[in-house]
C-alpha cells in the first residue's frame, strides 16, 4: 500500500510517498528555518501562513517526484498533534480535503509515534527490521520521553522530561552562546572542534527515577556566561553538549539493563547528533538503530510509515479529524 504523509506540525511543510511503511518513494522538506533564524525561534503565525503557501505545492512536488498518479495511493497520513494549532491545521485541512476530493483513507498520526516510526524506514545498511519489545528515546524540541514500544501501537512510558526537551535546551542555549538557530545543529557544530577541558556543567541524575531535567544544565550556562571570565563559546558548546548526552545515554542505558528489550530505538530530532549516536552505540548493552538524520529530524515519510501500520489494521479517522497541540503519547 503506498501512503502520501503530510506533516506541518512546527516549521517544517513536509510531504512523502512511502511505499508498505518502510520504503521510501519520495521526500520532500519545505523548512522554514530561515524565516524564523532572524526571530531566534519559530514564530507559530509566521508558520502557518508559510504552510498555506506551501503545503500543496509540496504535495504536488512529492507525488511526481514519485511518479504516482492518486489512483495509486491508498491512503493518507497526517500528523494531527502535539504541535503549534495553527501549524497543524494547515495539513489537517489539506490532507482532509484531498482524502475526500480523491476518495481515500484519512488517518491522523501523533508526531512522537511518528519519530518512532522513522526506525521503520529503509536504511542504505539493509538491517533488518526492529525486533519488539523494543525501548525507545524520543528526543526532540518539544519531548524528551524514554518509552518502551512492546507492539505496534502499543507503548508504555517509563520516563520524562519534568522541564525543558533536550532540544529545547539545545536550542536556548544555542541562543546564550550566540550560536543561532536552530541550536542543536549549532552546537553540534561548535563542540566539534573543541574540547570542553576544564570546564564541568552539572547532571541531573534525579536517582530512583528515569526522569529528566534539563533547565539546570540550561542556566549554569547563562551564569557561567555572566560570570567574569566567561570560557569560549565552543568549549561551552562541548561541555554542554556532554552534560546533555551523558545523562540520556546513562538512563536509556539503565532502562534497557534492567527491561529484556532487545534493541534501543532512537529516534528525534536531537537523534540526529552524532556524539549522542556514539555514546549509546558505545555504551549501550543491547544493539542501538537510529533513523538517518535526515529521518530524525522532523519529515513525512515518518508520518506516512506510522500511518500505513494504523491503516494496515483497519483504523481510520473520520472528516471530524481535529487538531490536539497537547496530544499525548504513552501513559
Ligand atoms: O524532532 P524535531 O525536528 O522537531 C520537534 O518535533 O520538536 O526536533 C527539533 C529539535 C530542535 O530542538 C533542534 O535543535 C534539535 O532537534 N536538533 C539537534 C540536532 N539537530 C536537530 N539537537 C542536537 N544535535 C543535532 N544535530
Ligand atoms: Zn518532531
Amino acid at each position: 500500500m503506498i501512503v502520501l504523509g503530510i506533516e506541518t506540525s512546527c516549521d517544517e511543510s513536509a510531504a512523502a510517498v512511502v511505499e508498505d511503511g518502510h520504503r521510501i518513494i519520495s521526500n520532500v522538506v519545505a523548512s522554514q528555518a530561515e524565516v524564523h533564524a532572524r526571530y531566534g525561534g519559530v514564530v507559530p503565525e509566521v508558520a502557518s501562513r508559510e504552510h498555506l503557501q506551501t503545503i500543496i505545492p509540496v504535495v504536488e512536488t512529492a507525488l511526481q517526484q514519485a511518479n504516482v498518479s492518486w489512483q495509486d495511493v491508498g491512503g493518507i497520513a497526517v500528523t494531527c498533534g502535539p504541535g503549534l494549532a495553527g501549524s497543524l491545521l494547515v495539513g489537517v485541512n489539506a490532507a482532509k480535503g484531498l482524502a475526500y476530493a480523491h476518495d481515500l483513507a484519512l488517518i491522523g498520526v501523533n508526531h512522537l509515534e511518528g519519530h518512532v516510526y522513522a526506525n521503520w524506514i529503509d536504511d542504505p545498511s539493509g538491517r533488518p527490521p526492529s525486533v519488539l519489545p523494543s525501548l525507545c528515546l524520543v528526543v526532540s524540541g518539544g519531548h524528551t520521553d524514554l518509552i518502551v514500544m512492546e507492539d505496534h501501537g502499543r507503548y508504555v512510558r517509563l520516563g520524562r522530561t519534568r522541564d525543558d526537551a533536550a532540544g529545547e535546551a539545545f536550542d536556548k542555549v544555542s541562543r546564550l552562546l550566540g550560536l543561532g538557530y536552530p541550536g542543536g545543529p549549532a552546537i553540534e557544530r561548535a563542540a566539534a572542534g573543541a574540547s570542553s577541558g576544564t570546564v564541568q556543567l552539572p547532571r541531573a541524575w534525579l536517582r530512583g527515577t528515569l526522569d529528566f531535567s534539563f533547565s539546570g544544565v540550561k542556566t549554569a550556562v547563562l551564569q557561567m556566561m555572566r560570570g567574569p571570565a566567561p570560557p569560549p563559546a565552543e568549549v561551552v558548546a562541548a561541555a554542554f553538549q556532554e552534560a546533555v548526552v551523558d545523562v540520556l545515554v546513562a538512563k536509556t542505558c539503565q532502562a534497557a539493563g534492567e527491561l529484556a528489550v532487545a534493541e534501543i530505538m532512537l529516534s528525534g530530532g536531537v537523534a540526529a547528533n552524532s556524539f549522542l549516536r556514539e555514546e549509546l552505540a558505545r555504551r549501550s548493552p543491547v544493539p542501538v538503530r537510529a533513523p538517518l538524520p535526515r529521518f530524525c529530524t522532523d519529515n513525512a515519510a515518518m508520518i506516512a510509515a506510522c500511518g500505513y501500520f494504523h491503516l494496515s489494521r483497519g483504523e481510520r479517522s473520520g472528516w471530524d479529524l481535529d487538531v490536539d497541540s497537547n496530544l499525548k503519547f504513552a501513559a
